[in-house]
C-alpha cells in the first residue's frame, strides 16, 4: 500500500519530534526536507526500515543509541552503547573547566571516565593550546572516544584504568574533570526509561552515589599542580557531600555551581598555591 509521510506520520505512535528524527535517518534527510515533501509517497522497503527503528523505539531504546549519535556543545558526537548518551547538564561542566584554565597557557589538563569524551574533546577543541588526556575503565568507552577525537579534529591522550591508576605522573594538571557514575545503587531510577539501556558502570557506583566522587576528590591532590581546579559533576541532591569532600582534602575556594533550573549540579575546588 503507498503512503505519504504525512499519513505515516499520522499513523506513527511516536512524538512528531522522534518520528521526525527517525524518518530523517531513513531517507537520509534534513528535517526540513520532511516539512516540504510530506506529500510524496513513499517507497516499501522505507517504510519497513521506519517501522524496524520505530519498533526499537517503542521498546524503549534511546533515540540516541538508535541514531547512533548525539549533539553536545554545538558538536556532534558518535555515541553506542557502550557509553553515557551525552546530557546537555554535562555542558555545565565543560564551562566550568574552561573557566579553570582561562589564563593558564598550555593547561594540562585531565578528564577521567571520559565515555564518549565529549567532555575531553570539547575542552580539546575549545582550546587547542591544551594538552588534553582522557581515560576510562571501559576499553569499548575509550574507542568511542577515540573516534570522536579523530572525527572532530581534537588531539588528546587516552589511558585505559581506573581512576589515577593509569600511570598519569604526579602534580602536572592544571585542571581535572570529572562526571562519574554517582547514582546510588539503590536508587529505582535505574530500571527506568532510557537509563535501563545505558551501561551500568557509567551510571551508578555500586554504592552510595559518592563512593567514585570520593576517590577522585581524594587522588586529585597528588596530580593537581600547586592552583590546579578540580571541577566534579553531581548529583542534585550531593552538592553540599561533595563540598565537604573537597574542604576534607585542603582545597580553596570550594564552591558549587547551578545550572539553568538553579541546581548545584558542578563543585569545584583550587589547590593551594
Ligand atoms: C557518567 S559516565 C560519564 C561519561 C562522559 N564523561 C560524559 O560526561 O558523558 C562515567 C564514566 O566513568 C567511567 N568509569 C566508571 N568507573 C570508572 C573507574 N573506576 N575508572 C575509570 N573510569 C570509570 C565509565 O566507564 C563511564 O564512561
Amino acid at each position: 500500500m503507498s503512503l505519504t509521510l504525512r499519513e505515516a506520520l499520522a499513523a506513527s505512535p511516536l512524538p512528531r519530534l522522534e518520528a521526525h528524527l527517525l524518518w530523517q535517518r531513513v531517507l537520509g534527510v534534513p528535517r526540513a526536507w520532511l516539512i516540504a515533501h510530506d506529500a510524496d509517497s513513499l517507497e516499501p522497503a522505507k517504510i519497513d526500515a521506519y517501522r524496524t527503528l520505530e519498533a526499537r523505539r517503542l521498546a524503549g531504546e534511546p533515540i540516541a543509541y538508535i541514531l547512533g549519535h548525539r549533539e553536545f556543545f554545538g558538536r556532534d558526537f558518535l555515541v553506542t552503547p557502550a557509553v553515557l548518551i551525552p546530557r546537555p547538564d554535562t555542558e555545565l561542566l565543560v564551562e566550568c573547566g574552561l573557566r579553570a584554565i582561562r589564563d593558564v597557557r598550555e593547561p594540562h589538563v585531565l578528564d577521567l571516565g571520559t565515555g564518549s569524551g565529549i567532555v575531553a574533546v570539547t575542552l580539546a577543541l575549545e582550546r587547542p593550546d591544551a594538552r588534553v588526556r582522557a581515560t576510562d575503565q571501559s576499553a569499548e568507552a575509550l574507542d568511542v572516544a577515540q573516534k570522536n577525537a579523530r572525527v572532530l579534529g581534537a588531539k588528546l591522550l587516552f589511558s585505559f584504568g581506573n581512576w589515577y591508576d593509569t600511570e598519569l605522573g604526579s602534580k602536572q594538571f592544571d585542571l581535572i574533570v570529572s562526571n562519574p557514575p554517582y547514582i546510588d545503587a539503590r536508587d529505582a531510577h535505574l530500571g527506568r526509561g532510557d537509563l535501563r539501556f545505558e551501561p551500568r558502570d557509567a551510571l551508578t557506583d555500586g554504592a552510595d552515589g559518592l563512593r567514585d566522587l570520593r576517590e577522585i576528590v581524594r587522588g586529585a591532590p597528588d596530580h593537581l599542580s600547586p592552583g590546579g581546579i578540580l571541577c566534579v559533576e553531581h548529583g542534585w541532591d550531593q552538592a553540599a557531600a561533595v563540598r565537604s569532600l573537597f574542604l576534607r582534602q585542603g582545597f580553596a575556594d570550594v564552591a558549587s555551581e547551578r545550572d539553568l533550573s538553579g541546581i548545584e549540579r558542578v563543585t569545584r575546588g583550587c589547590m593551594p598555591t
